[in-house]
């Protein structure tokens, strides 16, 4: 036992005795209040980088928060060249380091793309896989690439080309996190899921047994037509975060790229780890209007949260929905983050094993005035109303 689970196991025996902890955070209780907000990063204000695009957000082994975005250098495209960028907070989001620059693509014309971030809690390790030459824009092929740190985010290795085992197919992980599997079937497994391109889009995961070190690919969702030119309304998933839940399935959440059925998400559920998604479960979210962009989603002690722009037509209206029934239905009540321009989000939270640690949920997303590229911001939801 480390030093943090000593503890845990200690307030979990002092919550035992004291009738003041038991009781604090019943799902039901649930009344999300947005408790802090800070913009990590704002475009256009400082050296380097024109745009910070696509925020993505992580607990670390150690009980910290790890926040990444697309540092674009010169536009505010998905091509050109660009930075990782990252900020670290240690005391639970109330403070940040400055940002540093973890990989650097130099003047590549289709440079790096954000990813997912992945943490392997049996190792204490954070992976972040990106992809470069994603669009195949004055350069190929595609390729898969892979940073980790093995010191809560301070220092990173150099970057990995994945492509070596999992082929040169285009793959655009997340935006989001990946999930290491907490329970059967597969516990310990990686699991990366993102979307392919242009022509040949779908949701694919691709996997590891072994920490990282070997990686191949899994299920796939393929569009339709496969490989071919789209027409709107097509079927053709696209961007998606999975999230395990408390069966051990993982359920994606995924974006409805040419509004197939609905203006809305599509869903669908594994139950062999991340090595198949059957049609047969898949469905369509009618609560979850949404406008064809990068949602957030994640599991927090049986309660599954989800945060988009909640408009059928427009990035606007930053939502957070929360559900009981493990995404049967969602609650009525829901919480606006932020009623103006609003595009991708993403979630996390720390160990629930700490009684403060249960009350919040993180959400970083991109948000501005005028246009939802203007910044990236932080924010700490208390889920029990401030209580
Ligand atoms: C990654 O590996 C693949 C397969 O060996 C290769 O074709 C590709 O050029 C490599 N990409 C980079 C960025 O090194
Ligand atoms: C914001 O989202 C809520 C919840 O989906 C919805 O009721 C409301 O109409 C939305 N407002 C706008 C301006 O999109």
């Amino acid at each position: 036992m480390d030093e943090r689970n000593r503890l845990a196991a200690l307030w979990l025996l002092v919550c035992a005795v004291l009738p003041s902890c038991v009781g604090i955070s019943s799902p039901k209780e649930i009344d999300p209040l947005v408790y802090e907000e800070q913009l990590l990063w704002v475009s256009g204000a400082q050296g380097y980088v024109n745009t910070y695009r696509v925020p993505l957000l992580t607990f670390t082994p150690e009980g910290s928060l790890l926040a990444f975005a697309e540092a674009r250098k010169s536009s505010a495209s998905d091509v050109g060249a660009k930075f990782i960028a990252m900020r670290r907070s240690t005391d639970k989001g109330a403070t940040w380091s400055p940002t540093s620059f973890i990989v650097d693509d130099g003047t590549n014309p289709d440079g790096l793309n954000l990813g997912s971030v992945v943490v392997d809690e049996e190792v204490g390790s954070v992976i972040l896989i990106y992809s470069v030459c994603f669009h195949l824009y004055l350069c190929q092929p595609s390729s898969t690439m892979m940073v980790e740190s093995l010191d809560d985010g301070r220092s990173w290795t150099s970057p990995r080309n994945l492509s070596v085992q999992l082929g040169v197919k285009n793959f655009a992980p997340g935006p989001g996190f990946g999930i290491q599997k907490r329970l059967d079937p597969a516990k310990g497994r990686l699991v990366v899921c993102g979307h392919g391109t242009l022509e040949g889009d779908g949701v694919f995961c691709i996997l590891s047994d072994d920490h990282g070190h070997n990686w191949y690919n899994g299920a796939a969702l393929k569009s339709i037509p496969y490989n071919q030119h789209k027409r709107p309304q097509d079927f053709n998933p696209d961007e998606c975060q999975p999230v395990e839940m408390t069966d051990g399935s993982i359920v994606i959440n995924v974006r409805n790229q040419n509004n197939y059925h609905c203006r809305c998400r599509v869903v669908v559920r594994s139950v062999d780890g991340g090595k198949t998604l059957p049609i047969d479960d898949l469905f369509f979210d009618y609560t979850l209007v949404d406008p064809v962009v990068a949602a957030g989603a994640l599991q927090k002690d049986g309660v599954l949260y989800f945060t988009n722009p909640s408009n059928e037509q427009h990035r606007v209206n930053l939502t957070l929905r929360w559900s009981l029934t493990n995404g049967q239905s969602w609650e009525n009540k829901v919480v606006q983050i932020w009623p103006g321009p609003s595009g991708y989000s993403c979630m996390t939270s720390l160990d629930s094993s700490f009684p403060e640690d249960r009350k919040y949920i993180f959400v970083i997303y991109e948000k501005g005035h005028n246009d939802y590229d203007e910044s990236v911001s932080f924010t700490k939801i208390h889920l029990f109303g401030g209580r």
